[in-house]
């Protein structure tokens, strides 16, 4: 029988395939249910636990040798979701899967089966920074990896500042791999289900999420916290400031008042589906021509209310419009240039 030949390992530039993982809870996800934002995706072994106190140090370290780069001060991972706080700056949250099947199709189609690899992809799906490492990764060979990425490339551009502290973490990941005792040793007790853990899929913006949650999450931690969807803002947290306007099924409502699970079936858009082929809807529109906002925290939700509003045909006055939008809280007092963007959207859609 011929053998079957291994493909080599993707390389910078390339496109990834649209591999099926298990996220953080178990549950199947397709890689390109990530599409739009970059992810650092690990084929690592699963008794790994990348937020070990020792991790900084070494991801510090690896970082060292270059010039501006900032040293970490905290690395959180917490349900498929890594957090970097970063000393004097702006931490970055970012998406980490892992692969522990070193046999998995993914390993496979990636060209990294039975070994270590990092990938980090950019938001298009395409292999930005990667490593494969050898059976017991060098330090000095990873750091030398993460360097030369920085270079200029003679393929695509080189690393943003997300992408090279993305891949930062992952050389410092791969540099910190235990032996294969040290792992039997350290090994964490098995995860277990959380009671009143479910499966829902949400279809936010057009596309489904397969979510293991809480029953108890509400649509806007799920949005928030679950899917990077943080153009919908947190304000009150209790159905009183509307910061949290989403549209279900065409109706708005505060998603901090409603179950993640009661959304499932259901048409979600949040703020970040309004705009159509890079084109921003025309409410959108309107509140930046009149001025309808100051620090912006509460427009997402005013934006997403306004919409709904004049489709529900109550935007007809001033003074139904400032019924209508009431649950809408601004502290800027920005609600002048509100009125005026809505009543101009109402009139745009009206000609
Ligand atoms: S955050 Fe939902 S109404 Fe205030
Ligand atoms: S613009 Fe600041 S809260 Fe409304």
């Amino acid at each position: 029988m011929p053998a079957v030949l291994e493909p080599d390992p993707l390389t910078v530039g390339a496109p990834v395939p649209d591999v099926v993982l298990a996220d953080a809870d178990g549950v199947e996800v397709p890689l390109r249910d990530f599409r739009g934002q970059p992810l650092l995706l690990l084929f690592f072994p699963d008794d790994w636990d990348p937020a070990r106190a020792h991790q900084l140090a070494i991801y510090n370290d690896v970082v060292r040798a270059t010039p501006g780069a900032a040293s970490v001060v905290g690395i959180t991972v917490e349900r498929g979701w890594c957090e970097l706080d970063v000393a004097g700056g702006d931490g970055i949250r970012f998406p980490l899967l892992t692969d522990s099947d070193a046999d998995s199709a993914a390993a496979h189609r990636f060209g990294v089966a039975g070994r270590h690899a990092a990938f980090v992809i950019d938001a298009q799906g395409c292999v930005r920074w990667r490593h494969v490492a050898a059976a017991q990764p060098q330090p000095d060979e990873v750091r030398a990896g993460l360097l030369a990425a920085l270079e200029p490339r003679a393929v695509g551009p080189s690393l943003t500042r997300r992408e090279f502290l993305m891949s930062a973490v992952a050389a410092s990941l791969l540099t910190a791999l235990p032996t294969p005792d040290a792992r039997a040793q350290d090994a964490p007790p098995p995860r277990t289900n959380e009671p009143g853990a479910r499966n829902v899929t949400l279809n936010v913006n057009g596309a489904d999420h397969r979510l293991r949650i809480d029953a108890r999450t509400s649509l806007l931690d799920a949005l928030r916290e679950r899917m990077g969807l943080f153009g919908t803002k947190k304000g009150c947290d209790h159905g009183q400031c509307g910061a949290c306007t989403v549209h279900v099924d065409g109706r708005r409502v505060n998603a901090c008042l409603m179950l993640a699970a009661q959304a499932a079936g259901s048409k979600i858009v949040t703020i970040e589906g309004l705009a159509r082929g890079g084109e921003l809807h025309p409410v959108q529109a309107a509140f930046i021509r009149n001025d309808g906002f100051q620090c912006g925290y509460c427009t997402p939700g005013q934006i997403m209310s306004a919409v709904a509003c004049i489709a529900e045909g109550h935007a007809g006055s001033e003074d139904e419009v400032r019924e209508w939008m009431s649950g809408n809280i601004c502290r800027c007092g920005a609600y002048r240039g509100i009125c005026k963007a809505i009543a101009e959207a109402k009139a745009g859609s009206t000609t």
